[in-house]
């Protein structure tokens, strides 16, 4: 990471980054399929949601999910960071770098070696120590929920990944 130091994340007023609940699946479903529409990220269907709930961080304002994200073991070493959202008037207050860096320290516990994303939101990843990847470097696992994309073949996301085990990730 370069430039600035990252700035203070206040996340006074909600719950903090905690894993999901059941209570939670439909404020998740709502708000990555919110952005789906938009065409920022993959829609979700809300069984998936269910099936996946384990992977999830959310933070909380009330009952209300405002952000959340999702850590996915690909394979021994790698897992991707997917479904990561915040709602559109939360933007820019650290929400979605403290459940990124939620998805560093979990993907460490759990021993794996890095992470990868896909995303249109490059910039946003580099800040948080991410480096852009070709797509074609990782494993073609990864590929595994391309062919229901809407966009697949032609995917226009952007690949970055980060190594956890040299120190750098926050
Ligand atoms: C991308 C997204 C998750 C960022 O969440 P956020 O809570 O608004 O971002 P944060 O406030 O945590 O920002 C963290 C850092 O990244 C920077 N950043 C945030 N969005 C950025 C962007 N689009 N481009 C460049 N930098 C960005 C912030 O300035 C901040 O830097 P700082 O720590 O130096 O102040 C959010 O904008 C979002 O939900 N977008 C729509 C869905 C989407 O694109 N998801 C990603 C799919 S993988």
């Amino acid at each position: 990471m370069v430039g600035r130091s990252p700035s203070p994340v206040d996340l006074a007023g909600t719950s903090g980054v905690v894993r999901a609940t059941v209570h939670d699946a439909e404020g998740i479903h709502r708000l990555v399929n919110f952005w789906a529409a938009q065409g920022q990220m993959l829609p979700r269907t809300l069984g998936e949601t269910y099936e996946n709930l384990r992977d999830f961080f959310v933070v909380r304002e009330g009952e209300e999910v405002v952000a959340c994200g999702a850590l996915h073991i690909t394979w021994a070493d790698l897992a991707e960071v997917k479904s990561l959202a915040v709602r559109e008037d939360r933007q820019s207050r650290g929400y979605g770098r403290a459940i990124v860096e939620a998805c560093h320290e979990e993907g460490r516990a759990l021993g794996l070696a890095s992470l990868f994303a896909l995303t249109y939101r490059p910039q946003f990843f580099e800040r948080l120590g991410w480096r852009l990847a070709d797509v074609m470097t990782l494993p073609r696992k990864v590929w595994n929920e391309c062919y229901r994309c809407p966009k697949f073949p032609g995917c226009d996301e952007i690949a970055l990944v980060i190594d956890l085990r040299d120190g750098a990730a926050g």
